[in-house]
């Protein structure tokens, strides 16, 4: 199994559309994939036409040091979930000892066994939960767009990470920036991609995510882009970061039996974009 986190300091560089995405590529070539919705806005939970749901029935069990109920998951028809709740940010005063980043990793790995991945959408603001998915991560994908405001944003997220890294998961081992919203056609969106590459080298993802329509459309009512139009550029450069995720963790990815149920009709192929 692995975690992997969604991070990136700044809001709107398309954090959430990549945890949904990603997360169907995934699940669609055989991975077992749970989403857990650490926003405390709950985009993702919407997004995947889920209602608020009780504060025992969302995300903040992972804070609360429940290990007897079973975990509250939601199977959607790709990938499963553990929605948000707005309570999410009063609790926020109650966790404030050193320790309280280390809650979502001990929960991930005594609860949500049997998962080839889990991922975690992060909020844009640097708090607690942001902090537990890093400590619990093994990979980090930092989604930045290529302008001034968001790239600094990510460079900020970096540091953050390597920080927790440093000191508090010697384990986790990838921090990757990934360029969503890229339009070939501006020049200077070819200028940052040359700057991040150059300074960060591997770690920049090979693949990226263009512009796509159908990716800010497809997900208001729980469908994926491969719902929608999995021929969309959003479909296949998400197919192309999921096979440069499960490259990366070739050894890892134990696929399960889960996998062959799931509909495979509109399984992506991972292709040059
Ligand atoms: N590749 C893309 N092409 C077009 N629109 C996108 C793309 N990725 C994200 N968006 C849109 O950009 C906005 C912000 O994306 P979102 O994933 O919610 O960002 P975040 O979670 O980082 O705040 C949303 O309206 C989303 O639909
Ligand atoms: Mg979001």
């Amino acid at each position: 199994m692995i975690t992997l986190t969604v991070c990136n300091h700044k809001g709107g560089t398309g954090k959430t559309t990549t945890s949904i995405n990603l997360s169907a590529a995934l699940a669609l070539s055989g991975s077992k994939v749970l989403v857990v919705d650490l926003d405390p806005q709950g985009f993702l939970t919407r997004m995947m036409g889920q209602s608020e749901p009780d504060v025992s029935a969302s995300s903040l069990v992972m804070f609360e040091q429940d290990l007897q109920s079973p975990p509250p998951i939601l199977r959607l028809s790709t990938f499963d979930l553990i929605p948000s709740s707005p309570a999410l940010s009063p609790a926020l005063r109650r966790l404030t000892k050193p320790t309280d980043v280390l809650w979502a990793k001990e929960y991930i790995h005594s609860q949500l066994t049997g998962y080839d991945v889990v991922i975690l959408d992060t909020a844009a603001a640097v708090t607690v939960y942001s902090l537990n998915a890093l400590v619990a991560s093994d990979l980090v994908i930092i989604p930045v767009l290529p302008e001034y405001q968001p790239v600094v944003g990510a460079e900020q997220t970096y540091q953050t990470i390597k920080m927790v890294q440093k000191s508090l998961n010697p384990g986790l081992t990838e921090a990757k920036f990934l360029f969503t919203m890229v339009d070939a056609r501006k020049r200077n969106h070819h200028a940052y991609r040359g700057y991040l590459r150059e300074k960060y080298g591997e770690d920049v993802m090979a693949g990226i995510v263009r512009t796509c329509t159908t990716l800010s459309v497809s997900s208001h009512d729980g469908r994926s882009v491969y719902d929608t139009n999995p021929h969309a550029r959003g479909a296949i450069d998400y197919a192309n970061i999921a096979e440069e995720v499960t490259t990366l963790f070739q050894d890892r990815f134990g696929h399960t039996a889960r996998s062959s149920e799931r509909d495979h009709e509109n399984q992506p192929t991972p292709v040059k974009g």
